[in-house]
């Protein structure tokens, strides 16, 4: 197992290209199933759950080829209806499959995700969803069973927001699976995260018929067919976020090429509360602080609220700011096991009802800690950049299952930072 090592306490500086979105990437490969004729997706970040989702997709027979651009998926092959176990408990997003699967062949087997290190994370308004299309659906020996009608999937008015708000992931398998239904659909309570407005328009490119999507309510008139194409997945949206606390809390000062300031205008306005500048442009942005930053009080939601997957790197940096900040989790409310390593690198994070409070400190100290969950991982390599002395971070795989050579970037803004190999 690799892991990461740095030498922290230097600012971070000069330029660099955000990647495009894991977030987007997934459910855009899974949707290529749903044509009759190859697509090609650009932009498609080299990391492990791109990887886990081309081996679910090759699995159910898609031929899948890297080029220099991209990524090739093939889908005249699609022939098996069954996502197993093996491949769906890599990564939760395999359950992209579900949609597509009832939609091509009318019926399909999928493993049930199970929960993983930030909750239980249930596939409910998924089900929900893909019943109103008519499915029906039964949940035996940890699988999922589906199967469309005989004539095919029906356009339904659903309502897709379950209590915890509404979910990209229903809002993705629900949107695919009622581009190919015969007739009009209204999915209501719909997630709207730039990665959902990103699918509908691979979609639509693809022949499909979506207004709304981006916003609470999305309609469909579903087609008889999509034909493969080329599409762009847009940037990272939690990358930028990432990139962005790191240059203010190291004091350090970043140019994000490629990035969309539009999908995270939240994270510039608290990054401006807390003292930081920001400068914006069409596709750039700029952000870096002279000083310490302040204290503020965060709570994440939905988009186009805060997102909870940028949360942990938010509370590295609010660690070291002046004053005492309140992050509030709505979204995964035991999303918090960053703090007890955050806490050991000399944090003081203290964590209540789904509620943490971060207690500024002036400096962080470098230590060997735990990588639990992807975005915790980030946390703590930014936590390790601004720390004084040595940090060692393990089990770095959580990291590369979301981030492509994130350390590269880092080393290119000016940090010392090396990976280690097993036996390094
Ligand atoms: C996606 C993101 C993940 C992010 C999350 C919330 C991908 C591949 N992953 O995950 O990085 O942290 O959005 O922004 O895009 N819920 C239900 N029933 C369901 C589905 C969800 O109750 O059937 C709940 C969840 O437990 C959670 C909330 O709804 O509290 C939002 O989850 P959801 O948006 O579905 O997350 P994912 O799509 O799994």
């Amino acid at each position: 197992m690799d892991r990461i090592r740095i030498e922290g306490g230097r600012p971070l500086a000069g330029e660099v290209e955000i990647g495009g979105a894991k977030n987007a990437s997934l459910p855009l490969m899974a949707a290529a199933l749903l044509a009759d004729s190859p697509s090609l997706l650009e932009h498609i970040p080299h990391l492990q759950d791109v990887v886990t989702m081309t081996r679910m997709i090759e699995h159910l027979g898609a031929d899948v080829t890297r080029t220099n651009g991209g990524i090739r998926i093939d889908p005249s092959g699609f022939a098996d209806a069954e996502a197993p176990y093996e491949l769906v408990r890599r990564m939760r997003a395999s359950i992209y499959v579900l949609g597509p699967l009832l939609a091509r062949f009318g019926h399909a087997r999928v493993s049930l995700p199970g929960g993983c290190a930030i909750g239980t994370r249930p596939i409910d308004l998924h089900l929900h969803g893909l019943r109103a299309l008519g499915a029906e659906i039964r949940i035996e020996h940890g699988y999922v069973h589906a199967s469309a009608p005989s004539e095919g999937l029906r356009g339904a008015d659903v309502v897709l927001e379950g209590p915890n708000g509404p979910s990209v992931g229903a809002t993705c398998n629900v949107l695919m699976a009622a581009a190919l239904a015969r007739g009009h659909s209204v999915l209501r309570g719909t997630a709207r995260e730039p990665h959902v407005a990103d699918l509908a328009g691979y979609l639509s490119a693809m022949g499909a018929s979506i207004r709304g999507a981006g916003t609470d309510v999305i309609e469909v008139d579903g087609v008889d067919r999509l034909s493969g194409t080329t599409y762009r997945v847009i940037p990272d949206q939690i990358e930028t976020g990432t990139l962005m606390a790191g240059a203010a809390m190291t004091r350090g000062r970043v140019l994000l090429r490629g990035c969309r300031p539009d999908h995270v205008q939240v994270e510039i306005a608290k990054l401006r509360e807390m003292g930081a500048y920001v400068e914006e442009d069409n596709d750039t942005l700029l952000v870096g602080a002279d000083d310490r930053l302040r204290a503020i009080s965060l709570r994440t939601a939905p988009y186009p609220g805060f997102p909870t997957d940028t949360q942990a790197q938010f509370m590295a940096a609010l660690s070291l700011a002046v004053g005492e900040s309140r992050i509030t989790e709505t979204v995964y409310p035991d999303r918090f096991i960053h703090v007890a390593e955050l806490n050991r690198m000399g944090a003081d994070i203290t964590v209540e009802l789904g509620s943490a409070t971060v207690r500024g400190v002036e400096r962080l100290s470098g230590a060997t800690v735990m990588a639990s969950d992807l975005r915790a991982s980030a946390a703590l390599i930014l936590a390790g950049l601004a720390a004084e002395g040595t940090t060692e971070c393990l089990r770095v795989y959580h990291l590369d299952r979301g981030y492509e050579r994130l350390e590269e970037k880092f080393r290119v803004l000016g940090a010392k930072i090396e990976r280690i190999g097993e036996k390094g």
